[in-house]
């Protein structure tokens, strides 16, 4: 997978990953907003939909193409593990900032392994998939930063998303917008608040 690693002056790190048709430089101005002495493993998602990047495939506009996102979330576990070590960074202190695509293959990574993040926030996020059961995750929380008139990422699945993740002991904040699928100042703004506190 493509990446770029900034080495920072504290424990922790962000792993950025990006919305559909976006690259591993998209979200670094985040990364500076929210914790500009922290290490940054920015990946650009490695599947193609007609030119544009993306972390799995989907069959459609919000329906995903379920074992492709099993497949790459273990790739992109392995890939953390992989880029821990090299780069020596803790990977009990890592933290997701998600847009979109990059939000949900996040969450998928709460939704499958349990030692994976130590935090998240997803911006516009989506519920990644149903009817499994979710490892606990004592002691992580989540930022979810959701859009009331979203046509993408709908406010139901920000709710459903929100009571998944509680239901497997992650502290989560949900925050909403009045506004659509873009990424908001405000919302990355109060995301730096909730990381900080
Ligand atoms: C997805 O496919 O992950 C969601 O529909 C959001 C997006 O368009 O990236």
């Amino acid at each position: 997978m493509k990446y770029i690693f900034k080495e920072g002056n504290n424990d922790r790190t962000l792993l950025l990953l990006h919305g559909t048709g976006g690259n591993e430089e998209d979200l670094l101005p985040l990364s500076d907003m929210i914790d500009p002495e922290a290490n940054v493993l920015s990946v650009r998602g490695n599947v193609n939909e007609n030119g544009m990047n993306r972390y799995f495939r989907r069959v459609a506009e919000g329906v995903f193409d379920e074992d492709d996102l099993i497949k790459r979330t273990d790739e992109l576990y392995n890939f953390l593990k992989e880029k821990s070590e090299e780069h020596n960074f803790d990977i009990n202190q890592v933290y997701a900032v998600g847009y979109s695509n990059g939000a949900n293959i996040a969450g998928s990574l709460l939704y499958h392994y349990q030692d994976s993040l130590k935090g998240a926030m997803l911006f516009h996020p989506m519920v990644p998939r149903r009817g499994i059961e979710l490892p606990q995750h004592t002691g992580v929380k989540v930022f979810i930063g959701a859009g009331k008139n979203d046509p993408i990422c709908p406010a139901s699945e920000a709710e459903e998303l929100r009571a998944m993740l509680e239901g497997a002991g992650v502290n989560v904040e949900l925050y909403w917008t009045n506004l659509g699928h873009q990424l908001t100042r405000d919302e990355v703004e109060a995301a730096k608040d909730w990381y900080e506190n």
